[in-house]
């Protein structure tokens, strides 16, 4: 399969191939067949985006995410979400619960190369797009129908990229687009990543560049009014648990790790 991705969408070749090579460890902490086969597929060398704390940071939030969102589709079966910046993410396959919707948004061609490794699924919608416009909120809202849980929205691996003011955009327009409210879950990374983008393991790999960081989840929410901070997690949390590595990592500099934050409106 060749690839043809611009600067930020080659970064979505990162947690695809920890994916893959974690599912085909001897106990795998997640499974992604689905990763796996696209890494058979692409005629690249992964090693450059499979380095420790990459792999780590991606397994956690994996792991993290999951079970989050595994939470609310059980208090909420009929949760519609929203994958903003998808790459080759798969976790509806973890998740899928046989009634939820779900949607994976991203840049055109990041989608035309999702396309090529991802069929049309049942309940599923790809959808070309930037995040900054509103166009693919309509796609959404045609879909949301009578469903009355609050639409939950992931950005995974996505704010780092954006500048705070492109990220106040896209909080605007979600308020704008789904008044009735949402949920958010939303990585960011500290704000010293930025300066210090040329030692991150697997980034440097990639033409790509960090534009903004936090201290804090809530200096995205003052971004805009109306949108609540909820709970705010590093994934060293749960990166801690799996090597001696990471907990001195987590021990040492506790707030280098990226975070993972629920933000509400409505
Ligand atoms: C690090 S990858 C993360 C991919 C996926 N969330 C995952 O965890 O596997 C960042 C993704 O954000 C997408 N992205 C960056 N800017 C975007 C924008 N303005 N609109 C939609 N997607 C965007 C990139 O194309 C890329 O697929």
């Amino acid at each position: 399969m060749e690839l043809q991705l611009g600067d930020v969408q080659t970064t979505a070749l990162i947690p695809l191939a920890v994916k893959a090579s974690e599912t085909l460890r001897s106990a795998p902490r997640i499974r992604d067949d689905k990763a796996v086969e696209i890494i058979k597929h692409l005629n690249i060398d992964t090693k450059q985006y499979d380095k420790f704390m990459s792999h780590e940071g991606v397994i956690a939030r994996t792991i993290m995410l999951d079970r989050q969102l595994k939470g609310i589709i059980k208090k909420h079966p009929d949760t519609v979400i929203v994958n903003i910046g998808a790459g080759f993410d798969n976790r509806f396959s973890r998740v899928d619960n046989g009634k939820l919707l779900w949607f994976d948004l991203d840049l055109p061609d990041a989608i035309a190369a999702r396309r090529k490794a991802f069929k049309e699924r049942e309940r599923v919608t790809m959808i070309a797009g930037n995040a900054l416009e509103k166009a693919w909120c309509d796609v959404v809202n045609e879909k949301l129908g009578e469903r009355e849980s609050k639409p939950v929205f992931i950005a995974e691996g996505l704010f780092m990229y954006l500048t705070l003011e492109q990220i106040k955009t896209l909080l605007e327009n979600l308020k704008e687009c789904f008044p009735k409210g949402g949920i958010l879950i939303a990585e960011q990374n500290n704000k010293m990543m930025v300066k210090n983008e040329k030692y991150h393991d697997t980034v440097k790999s990639t033409k790509a560049h960090f534009v903004s960081g936090t201290d804090s989840a809530q200096e995205i929410a003052d971004l805009t009014d109306g949108i609540r901070l909820i709970e705010e997690h590093s994934f060293n949390e749960e990166m801690k648990k799996y090597s001696i590595r990471a907990k001195l990592f987590a021990l040492l500099l506790p707030n280098m790790n990226d975070r993972w934050a629920t933000f509400e409106w409505g």
